[in-house]
């Protein structure tokens, strides 16, 4: 009888064993995530990538849904989709954020360059520092740990993987399709506007590329374009404490400028053609002003009224409407039945 007993234990033990092993193996199966190739579009340059975050289909569905989801915030108050519209380029009027696009390609992040590194970096900055996003929220949701899970084989969720997803959705925001992008393609003309404004832009007469310049539009560094002659003391001197950064900002991408109002880092200017004013006769001097101002002397580059006007139509060739279009950006709690079915909601 005893024997018996002990030979029923063991056949149960082994049982158990084997449903064990079936369950992990199973779930070894399920992180199985497919993954997605990012082109570097031609005429761009490498990527800035993380080496240690792929990006996959489950990741960037994954880092949309957060994107837009209050759970990021441990206050539930606002989502990164309420600061961050899709139709204005990722920014927003009323915040002054500052937009996503080709953020791949950035090395440097926020006004000041306060966090610097890759797209990873900013995000779990976003997520650990200025969310203090709630984990135990995502760890008891019904359904974010079976994503995560497929996303990246994890049972536990920790910041690490908000920060990835986020990144691998933010990788996927490229614009290389404005009407510049293009252009340069020989793929549609120029205006005789928009060519003689293209003229100013790279020549010295406007000097805009020097800070503005590469197919990215900026040169992803820091400078003080004259603004103010006693320059705020909110730019990079504060993250280097150098005072010879004081005034200095991050150079922005030009991409999609005729979105993106109010301008400048603190948003003092509502339209382009207050900015182009600026540029024009508001250049002050301070001690560091960028040597690239030189015409800081009379003013600023004093371009004549339809000069003005040619310079602001070109700017107007670096929006992409098929960017904020893209329905792969936008807000997947809102898409239409099939999308979500295709999202998993
Ligand atoms: C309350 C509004 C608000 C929300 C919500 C918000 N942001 Fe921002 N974001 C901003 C502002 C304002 C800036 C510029 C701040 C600065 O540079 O100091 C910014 C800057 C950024 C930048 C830097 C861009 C660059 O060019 O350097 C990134 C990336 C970013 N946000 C991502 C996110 C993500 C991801 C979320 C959600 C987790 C989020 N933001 C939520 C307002 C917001
Ligand atoms: C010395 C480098 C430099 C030069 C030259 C320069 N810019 Fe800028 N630009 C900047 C910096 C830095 C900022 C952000 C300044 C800030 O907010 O404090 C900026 C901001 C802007 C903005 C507002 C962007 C936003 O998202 O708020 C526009 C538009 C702009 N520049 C257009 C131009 C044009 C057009 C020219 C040529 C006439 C030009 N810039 C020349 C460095 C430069």
């Amino acid at each position: 009888m005893k024997i018996f007993l002990l030979i029923i234990a063991f056949v149960m033990v082994g049982m158990s064993f084997e449903s064990c092993n079936k369950r992990i193996s199973r779930s070894e199966m399920s992180f199985r995530p497919a993954p997605v190739t990012l082109p570097i579009p031609r005429g761009f340059p490498y990527m800035n990538l993380a080496a240690d975050n792929p990006t996959t289909r489950e990741g960037v569905q994954l880092g949309r849904m957060l994107f837009y989801d209050q759970i990021i915030d441990s206050g539930y108050k606002r989502s990164c989709g309420q600061c961050h519209i899709l139709n204005e380029s990722f920014s927003s009027a009323k915040e002054n954020s500052l937009p996503h696009v080709n953020l791949v390609w950035n090395y440097t992040f926020l006004w000041n360059g306060k966090v610097d590194g890759s797209l990873e970096n900013i995000m779990i900055f976003e997520v650990d520092s200025f969310f203090r996003t709630d984990l135990n929220r995502l760890n008891e949701h019904k359904k974010y740990p079976k994503l995560f899970k497929k996303a990246f084989g994890v049972d536990k969720i920790t910041s690490k993987e908000v920060g990835y997803a986020l990144a691998q959705f933010e990788r996927t925001l490229t614009s290389t399709n404005s009407k510049y992008d293009r252009f340069l393609r020989s793929e549609e003309p120029l205006t005789e506007a928009e060519e003689a404004g293209r003229k100013i832009f790279f020549t010295e007469k406007g000097d805009c590329f020097h800070c503005h310049g590469t197919i990215l539009l900026t040169d992803n560094t820091f400078h003080n374009n004259g603004l103010d002659s006693i320059p705020t003391l909110k730019g990079r001197d504060v993250i280097t404490g150098k005072k010879n950064d004081r005034g200095k900002y991050k150079t922005p991408t030009l991409r999609n400028i005729t979105l993106t109002p109010p301008y400048m880092h603190d948003g003092r200017f509502k339209t382009l053609e207050q900015v182009i004013d600026f540029y024009c006769d508001q250049v002050k001097w301070s001690p560091t002003i960028d040597p690239l101002m030189k015409q800081v002397k009379h003013g600023g580059i004093r371009l004549n009224k339809e000069e003005r006007e040619n310079l602001i139509a070109f700017l107007y060739t670096f929006t992409d409407t098929s960017y904020i279009n893209n329905p792969a950006f936008s807000d997947p709690f809102q898409a239409r039945s099939s999308e979500k079915k295709h999202t998993g909601y």
